[in-house]
């Protein structure tokens, strides 16, 4: 038996959904260039294509767009929650919860048979932004906004956060960020979905411990550590010296490294491109001009590491300029990457076993028991 810490390079299952190249910097969803698929697709379709290994007919997506618009509304039970949640905690930990909830009221939740599997991560895909959008204005003390059932995903929690429809431009740019989410080979989320429903457990377990890994700084958490970060620079011009005092103190900068990529994550390729675009279109410059100061001190520091800007990096700018709050942007990739821990799930139930690796033990054998008047 061989061990490899943090499971680095270790192959723990096969997959058809998603591709990564990380030295030559490539991910394709079912062979499709993600660049590709973002300048062309929409959140929906890449969901659809994930889910069928296939992309619709034009009459295929507009039943599956309606099949979504059609779930769009919370249960009332889940209002009703959601409406009782401490308005101080975090947008994860609700989600995290509500999600978990939606099991309560599912009258067959354990099935795991791939027709029943599927029609609960619908509902997930499409109830998810919902909770989202209410629990945001709930604990703000503003009116519920209903969902619109004639917009699509993106636009639709938009609308449902700001209260506001959001332009073209908006929509499109959260639309794009969505599918740059939609699903990423092995990251610890899915395979945390995928360890879940190996014991033949149910759906809503699996996402609500996908979402709970999310959360943490050094997976999806790292968005909202890099708006931290850009929020404590006083200027582009002060960004390097920044930089270079955290990395001094050993201190990892969000938004930079991968185990898997050591080169441009293609994703950040993208969203570099949109953040610049938004930050010009909303007036946000300075925060684009830090991004990219941060990113060429990392460049002359780390690089030969190979600690390029991933996913989260360029994200930071991106919500920002589409005007989500900062506790938003990991709830964001939650919205995107549902599509891709249920196409997941589906892969997994549909070929199963059990994940059940070994451990490396180090402690102690033969010890005796000390009664505990001796100790
Ligand atoms: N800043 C500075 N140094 C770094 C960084 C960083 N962001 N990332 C890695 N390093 C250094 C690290 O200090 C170590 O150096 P040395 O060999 O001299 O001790 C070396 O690179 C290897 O780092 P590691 O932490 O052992 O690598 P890993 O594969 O275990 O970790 C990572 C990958 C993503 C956890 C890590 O790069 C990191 O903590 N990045 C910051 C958090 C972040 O942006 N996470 C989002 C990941 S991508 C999207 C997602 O999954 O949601």
């Amino acid at each position: 038996m061989s061990y490899s810490k943090g499971l680095e390079g270790v192959v723990a299952t096969e997959t058809k959904i998603s591709f990564i190249d990380g030295e030559k910097g490539v991910l394709e969803l079912i062979g499709i260039p993600i660049g590709e698929l973002a300048s062309n697709s929409s959140f929906e379709e890449s969901v659809f294509f994930l889910w069928n290994g296939r992309l619709p007919k034009k009459a295929e997506l507009a039943d599956f767009e309606s099949a979504i618009r059609a779930r769009y509304d919370m249960p009332a039970y889940i209002s009703q929650l959601v409406m009782s949640m401490p308005k101080d905690a975090q947008p994860m930990h609700v989600l995290r919860t509500a999600v978990s909830a939606m099991g309560l009221i599912d009258p067959k939740p354990n099935a795991t048979d791939l027709p029943s599997v599927r029609d609960k991560a619908l509902t997930l895909l499409a109830v998810t932004p919902t909770i989202l959008g209410a629990f945001h204005r709930y604990r703000k003390g503003l009116p519920i906004i209903a969902p619109d059932k004639t917009l699509p995903i993106a636009a639709n929690v938009l609308y449902m956060i700001s209260g506001t429809k959001p332009t073209p431009t908006m929509a499109k740019a959260l639309d794009v960020c969505l599918v740059l989410h939609t699903d990423h080979g092995l990251n610890n989320s899915t395979f945390s979905a995928r360890v879940v429903i190996s014991t033949l457990s149910d759906i809503y377990s699996a996402i609500t411990a996908a979402i709970g890994s999310l959360r943490g700084p050094l997976h999806g958490g790292a968005n909202e550590g890099v708006m931290v970060m850009l929020n404590e620079i006083a200027s582009p011009e002060a960004a390097e010296q920044y930089t270079l005092d955290k990395l001094a103190k050993k201190d990892k900068i969000m938004g930079f490294g991968h185990r898997v990529y050591k080169s441009y994550d293609p994703r950040a390729t993208h969203l570099k491109v949109l953040a610049k675009q938004l930050a010009q279109d909303t007036g946000n410059m300075a925060l684009y001009d830090k991004s990219t100061a941060i990113e060429k001190t990392m460049a002359t520091a780390v690089a030969a590491k190979g600690i390029y800007p991933n996913v989260d990096f360029y994200s930071a700018t991106t919500y920002h300029c589409i005007g989500l709050p900062l506790d938003l942007f990991t709830p964001m990739f939650v919205v995107g990457r549902i599509g891709g821990w249920s196409a997941h799930i589906l892969e997994q139930l549909a070929d199963n076993r059990l994940f059940r690796p070994d451990v490396d033990y180090k402690g102690p054998h033969d010890v005796r028991y000390t009664p505990i008047d001796k100790r």
